[in-house]
């Protein structure tokens, strides 16, 4: 069977749009409708087998299915017995890697490098490519200020210019050179938009964001992979402003197709077409399917709503046809692009080449390396000797597969990763390593994905297997050299419908560290988690805490890696971590206010605990250290429109190789509109050998200095006098000032 991977020859624009008419002329209503269908091809789903629905021309695309030779079994039917004859269009959720699982999203960001997440996201394309997949729902661009969101690790945390730079570089990876290229697939930009700011971060709901915080924050990710050619888009489950995102003018028609140019395809969340009806937005489904398909949304994800009713409101007037095939186009431009009239089947042996690859699993432990942030280093514990002759290891996800690879698993994917108990191990051949994981962690609600993956599904411990289990803790740890404590969340207590109201760790691990500590040997505490973690008791008392997050399947080797020695920490936290999950949201970002932190009457905005973050945005140590002076402008006034360049000289003052990620903000001391203390506006991740200084360049011109102004409703650049500081994360002090005239 032939494979889009023989593709040669790039279609251009205009023969796309060629082909697209001569296939949509003959077509009939019931079959261009069909086109604006995805179903779902999982055995779950309830309603009408998939090979019936496709064989009446019902369906234009399926997800939820991950099975190389169904996908040319309902192909066959698509390209042989539907009316129309057209390909269907095969998507999943491939988020951080198809079978060669990389960092969670949130990590990715925190290696403040898109290369490596560009190239993360080329081999998860390859992989997915070669099991016969079109299409991803990635990557997710959220940015998410409140950490108790479940779906933060699914995205690059909370900042809009490094979300922007990680989106661009997904889109890269995932699509290639050109959207339809061998060996990749076509991204989806989600959701559209502002679902990160969901009232009191619970999955879902409601979201109020003002014009002014979705076009300066939210938006730029997504305008962003628009501008890096991302082929769709998919819409937000919730309310915007009291109108849902699924049926929002505004944002899928105003704003990305007006204002931005895209060209490519709209699908909804899934459900989320019907669900405009459970929402009280839509009086019926027939009104949910008029008002998203009317707002914009071209493919309607498995709620079934535009296959039962588009038909109708066409035929009764209320609908023009011209909206639908407006809509079907640029699907069918995507499959004319993908090549799937030519080559619709996938070759039923490439997987297996293509997993067996070293290089992917080379580049997710070289991804995971520079994921990870060092938050604590006293002394200098780590890195540790590899004659160390007893270690323990402890902790309920130490040895987890699933902690390891993390949130969003592969549909139908098998945990396969080396956990850090099995890393740990591999680096210390000679040594005695214990493991005990201490007592289970588990969510008080399961998550519904438990469902679907029956083998998730374990029962509780009982309090007396727990109080076990914790002893026999506290004495495998008692009995060795060195105590590595592996603690955090699930893989099912971060992502979708896995938001939390305190971000503690959860269950018993905080106890069994502090009892594991009075024992007085020396611990390194590892983190596995989605989200930030409130572990301030751990930042003052455990000496050696790594951020490791979800790593994926290299992940053990990594941490092992990095623990011993053989890496060097370079990371950098993506998002703020706040000392209690109360504090969300809490980012570096915010406005001044009349009484700022070093204000006399300033102590704490709670009188109960300090608002600092426990550890700012941007932060994160080394094996090494570094100097950053030398900040220089190239000038100290320039015009509206013009630009200037800041430079500055890193150094690695210490003894061994590692990486520094020089960061730029900028503060605009007044305008239009208040604007924040600080914003980030430039960083670059500088690896230095020992006694090496590399000179940092970046540019403030007017697309760093223009935004959207409450005041006056448009764009703006203001005169005004500016601050820039140039430093290792978002506290840094090394300043200089410059001015913009009118
Ligand atoms: C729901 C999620 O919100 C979305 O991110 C995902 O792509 C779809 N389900 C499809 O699985």
């Amino acid at each position: 069977m032939g494979n889009a991977a023989t593709i040669t020859s790039v279609p251009s624009q205009a023969d796309i749009a060629a082909r697209v008419e001569a296939i949509l002329g003959p077509m009939s209503l019931a079959d261009k409708i069909g086109q604006l269908v995805q179903i779902g091809g999982a055995d779950f789903m309830p309603g009408p087998k998939p090979d019936d629905v496709i064989r009446q021309g019902g369906a234009g695309s399926v997800l939820w299915l991950n099975d190389t030779k169904k996908f040319n079994e309902l192909q066959k039917i698509a390209v042989e017995e539907s009316p129309s004859k057209i390909p269907l269009l095969f998507a999943l959720d491939v988020i951080h890697g198809y079978r060669t699982i990389f960092p969670v999203p949130l990590a990715m960001a925190a290696s403040w490098d898109p290369d490596t997440a560009e190239q993360a996201q080329s081999v998860a394309a390859k992989e997915a490519r070669a099991a016969g997949l079109h299409w991803t729902f990635g990557p997710m661009l959220d940015i998410a200020r409140d950490v108790r969101w479940g779906r933060i690790v699914e995205g690059a945390g909370e900042d809009p210019v490094l979300g922007a730079a990680m989106a661009a570089a997904q889109v890269r990876g995932f699509q290639g050179p050109y959207p339809g290229a061998p060996d990749h697939v076509i991204a989806c930009a989600k959701h559209f938009a502002g679902y990160g700011a969901a009232d009191g971060g619970r999955d879902y709901d409601p979201v109020f964001l003002p014009e002014a915080q979705l076009r300066n924050v939210y938006f730029p990710p997504f305008k962003a992979a628009v501008d890096a050619g991302v082929g769709t888009f998919m819409s937000a489950y919730m309310d915007l402003n009291n109108v849902p995102a699924a049926g929002n003018p505004w944002l899928l028609r105003d704003v990305l197709r007006g204002e931005w140019g895209f060209r490519g395809f709209v699908i909804s969340d899934a459900f989320a077409v019907g669900n405009l009806v459970i929402q009280h937005f839509a009086r019926d489904g027939r009104d949910a399917a008029f008002r998203a398909l009317s707002a914009g949304l071209d493919m309607d994800m498995a709620s079934g709503a535009y296959l039962e009713n588009l038909a109708g409101l066409v035929e009764d007037g209320t609908l023009d046809e011209a909206i639908i095939d407006a809509a079907v186009r640029p699907i069918l431009a995507l499959k004319v692009q993908m090549g799937l009239f030519e080559h619709p089947y996938a070759d039923e042996d490439l997987l297996d080449q293509v997993i067996a690859l070293p290089e992917h699993r080379d580049a997710a432990r070289r991804a995971a390396q520079r994921s990870m942030v060092l938050l604590r280093n006293e002394g200098g514990l780590l890195p540790l000797s590899k004659d160390l002759k007893h270690v323990a290891v402890i902790g309920p996800v130490a040895d987890s597969m699933e902690a390891t690879e993390g949130s969003w698993m592969v549909f139908g994917h098998q945990p396969a990763a080396v956990t850090m108990l099995e890393g740990i191990r591999a680096k210390l051949p000679d040594a005695r390593v214990d493991y005990a994981p201490g007592p289970e962690i588990r969510r008080d609600y399961p998550s519904f994905f438990e469902d679907f993956e029956p083998g998730k599904k374990k029962p509780a411990q009982t309090p007396e297997a727990a109080e076990a289990a914790f002893q026999t803790a506290v004495e495998t740890a008692q009995g060795a050299d060195l105590v590595i404590m592996v603690l955090g969340e699930t893989d099912l207590m971060a992502g979708e419908a896995a938001s939390r109201g305190s971000i503690d760790l959860p269950g018993r691990q905080e106890e069994l560290l502090k009892t594991v500590v009075a024992l007085g040997k020396p611990v390194v505490l590892v983190l596995l988690n989605g989200r930030p973690l409130s572990i301030n008791w751990a930042a003052e008392h455990v000496p050696a805490i790594l951020e490791a997050w979800e790593p994926g399947t290299e992940g053990g080797h990594a941490v092992a890696d990095i623990l011993f020695g053989d890496a060097n920490p370079g990371g950098k936290l993506p998002v703020t971590f706040p000392r209690s999950g109360s504090h969300a949201p809490l980012y570096y970002a915010r406005t001044l206010t009349h009484q700022p932190e070093d204000h006399f009457m300033y102590r704490s905005r709670y009188w109960d605990s300090p608002t600092t973050p426990l550890y700012p945005f941007g932060f994160g140590l080394s094996y090494t250290t570094f100097e950053i002076g030398n900040l220089k402008l190239s000038a100290s006034q320039m015009k509206v429109g013009e630009s200037l360049t800041v430079t500055a000289d890193v150094t690695n003052t210490g003894s061994v190789a590692g990486d520094e990620v020089v960061q730029l903000y900028i503060h605009q001391r007044f305008g239009s509109d208040s604007r924040p203390m600080r914003e980030l506006k430039g960083f670059e991740r500088v690896p230095l050998q020992p006694g090496e200084t590399k000179t940092v360049t970046f540019e403030l011109g007017p697309d760093q200095l223009t935004y959207w102004s409450s005041s006056l409703g448009q764009w703006v650049q203001d005169a005004a006098p500016f601050d820039v500081w140039v430093g290792s994360d978002s506290q840094a002090t090394l300043h200089a000032e410059f001015e913009v005239v009118a």
